[in-house]
């Protein structure tokens, strides 16, 4: 029997974590061998919800649920912690850009990384789902600095999974056809989901899907506000494919690449082969070398139409950041 793992999920009394947690308790993060303690925060006024999640993880009777905690202070709620996927925060309503979220999410991410440098294991893995994610990581890294910066990854995969729908879909293939499908930026409107270096059933995408301006205009747009769209039409935020993406992007950090291929992971752009500013969470491809040893994947090409989006949403980035200098000094 292997170690236990202790994995803490913020915002355990929301939706998102309401799929997470029991995909987590099942095995499909670190496997259908490994045991898990979870540890869930939430704000103290949602304990009693918290508690009642708790109960269904119970009756799930899953066997490599070793331990389950809850918590309203992430001192607690993180201490020994090998793997923290931060959920809890506002989520955005129609109308809105996920980085009017700022202002109010942006100060948990000081709290919860202080929380993260003090409490939590020294190899602990970080993921950001809360939105805007790529902004409240840089905020929880900076708050973390005994914690070594490649830990701290956020979230795209889903930006990623949906386009990979589109594009097969308007290829007429199986979804298991389309491959190297990257964002780049930010999870936001001004990402970039990336076709040209896409391929389809084994070969580069333009050779099986002669689409140019549906790609262009279309595709692009339809992944770039899809969030917005499921918002509009739940009148909520993405919940179940977000859970399923968080978990598409921690298995994808654990596990080894397979050749010739990448998965999108926002991360630190510190010294990134593609001339992005340094000091940013940053969406590009990615592979691993296995637990979490991440790495970007160098020399994929750029057209001109595709620079001139990714300087857009670096742009978009480092605005951001400049909003948030104050939780950052
Ligand atoms: P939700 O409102 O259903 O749940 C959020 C939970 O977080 C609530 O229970 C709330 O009490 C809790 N929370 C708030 N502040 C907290 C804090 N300081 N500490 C601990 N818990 C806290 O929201 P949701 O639909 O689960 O979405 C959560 C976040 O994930 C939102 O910011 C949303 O925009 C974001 N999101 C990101 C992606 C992505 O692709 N990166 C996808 C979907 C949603
Ligand atoms: C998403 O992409 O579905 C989430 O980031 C939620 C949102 O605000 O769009």
């Amino acid at each position: 029997m292997k170690q236990v793992k202790r994995v803490a999920v913020t915002g355990g009394a929301g939706q998102i974590a309401y799929s997470l947690l029991f995909r987590i308790a099942n095995g499909d993060l670190l496997g259908d061998d490994q045991p898990i303690a979870l540890s869930i925060l939430d704000l103290p006024k949602a304990v009693d919800e918290l508690n009642g999640v708790v109960m269904e993880l119970q009756d799930c009777g899953f066997p490599l649920l070793k331990e389950i905690s809850v918590s309203g202070d992430p001192n607690e709620a993180f201490e020994g912690a090998d793997f923290i996927l931060q959920v809890g925060a506002k989520p955005r309503g129609p109308g809105m850009e996920r980085k009017d979220l700022l202002a109010d999410n942006g100060k948990i991410f000081v709290e919860q990384g202080k929380a993260i440098n003090s409490v939590a294991s020294k190899s602990v893995q970080v993921l950001v789902v809360g939105n805007p994610c790529n902004t409240n990581c840089l905020i929880c890294m900076h708050h973390a600095p005994d914690i070594p910066k490649k830990q701290f990854t956020a979230m795209t995969r889903l930006d990623q999974n949906r386009a990979i729908f589109q594009l097969a879909a308007q290829a007429k293939v199986d979804i298991t056809e389309v491959g190297r499908v990257c964002i780049w930026g930010n999870h936001s409107a001004t990402q970039v989901p990336d076709f040209v270096n896409a391929m389809i059933a084994g070969q580069p995408l333009d050779k099986v899907l002669s689409a140019r301006g549906w790609l262009e205009n279309d595709f692009i747009q339809h992944v770039q506000q899809r969030g917005s769209a499921v918002i509009k039409a739940r009148g909520k935020s993405s919940a179940a494919s977000a859970a399923n993406a968080a978990i598409g992007h921690v298995v994808s950090l654990q596990q080894q690449t397979p050749k010739g291929h990448f998965f999108s992971s926002a991360v630190l752009s510190d010294g990134n082969p593609y001339g992005i500013s340094d000091g940013l969470i940053f969406s590009f491809p990615c592979i691993s070398h296995g637990e979490g040893n991440w790495e970007i994947v160098p020399h994929l090409e750029w057209d001109s139409f595709l620079e001139e989006k990714i300087r857009a949403t670096e742009k978009e980035l480092l605005e951001e950041r400049d909003l948030v200098k104050h939780l950052l000094s």
